[in-house]
């Protein structure tokens, strides 16, 4: 865990390539901030499990690596932000991803600061093909770094429940790469106009990123 620092802040945006570290970063901030998380990935996850209409529409998306239609995301996050939870600001997780999603957010919710974790193209693929996460938790493993994973148990909860995301293949992985690279890298920009952003390099190890993260917030959130 990084130092504690005195966050006081209203909407925060997690931005960056599919494997960034985003979701694993997210813990981190949530606890020092008590935002909640809302992440568009998880969200679309959600209304597939339960079989809507917009999950089943979304999936068609999700497994080609490409981006959900910005109209579908918006109203995604017009309905979410309205519940009671949210009343503070909240931590936004891959969204975000294209210009005009940003644009109607600065109509939704004032945000802060956007937190951009920068890793290559050469190590996404890694880091996303051997990603795991716990169902009953949602604690987020590599298979590399956590020996529990051999025995099927998650270190946080000590669930048996650990699965793979459908989109975590090496073909779809290219696919989101791409759709970031054109569509949604762009917003670094749009936000640094803004005076928003924060960029942090995400190719280190976990709990260093964590701190530049924690620093980086500091300096925004007075
Ligand atoms: P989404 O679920 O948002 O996926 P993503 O952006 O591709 O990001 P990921 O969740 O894959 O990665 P992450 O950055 O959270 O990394 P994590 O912490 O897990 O979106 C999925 C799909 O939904 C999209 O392709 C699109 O179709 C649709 N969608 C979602 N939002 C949308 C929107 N706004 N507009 C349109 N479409 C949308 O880490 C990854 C792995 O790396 C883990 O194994 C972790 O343990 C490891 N790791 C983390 N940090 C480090 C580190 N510092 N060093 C080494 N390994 C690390």
């Amino acid at each position: 865990m990084g130092t504690q620092v005195a966050i006081n802040m209203a909407s925060i945006v997690l931005f960056g390539p599919p494997g960034a570290g985003k979701g694993t970063q997210a813990a981190l901030i949530m606890s020092e901030t008590g935002l909640p998380q809302v992440s568009t990935g998880d969200m679309l996850r959600a209304a597939l499990a339960e079989g809507s209409a917009l999950g089943l529409e979304a999936k068609k998306y999700m497994d080609a690596g490409l981006l959900v239609p910005d109209s579908v995301i918006i109203g995604l996050i017009e309905e979410r932000v309205k519940e009671d939870d949210a009343s503070e600001g909240v931590l936004f997780d891959g969204f975000p991803r294209t210009i005009a999603q940003a644009e109607a957010l600065s109509q939704i919710e004032e945000v802060d600061a956007v937190i951009s974790i920068e890793v290559p193209d050469e190590k996404i693929v890694d880091r996303i093909c051997g990603r795991y996460s716990c169902a009953d938790c949602g604690a987020v493993y590599h298979d590399t770094f956590n020996p529990s994973a051999e025995q099927g148990i998650c270190d946080s909860c000590t669930s048996t429940q650990l699965k793979r995301r459908a989109d975590d293949n090496e073909e779809t992985v290219r696919s989101r790469l791409e759709a970031y690279h054109s569509q949604t890298a762009p917003l670094a920009l749009w936000y640094d106009e803004r005076g928003k952003l924060i960029v942090v390099d995400g190719d280190r190890d976990i709990s260093e990123v964590g701190n530049d993260i924690l620093s980086g917030m500091a300096g925004f959130g007075d």
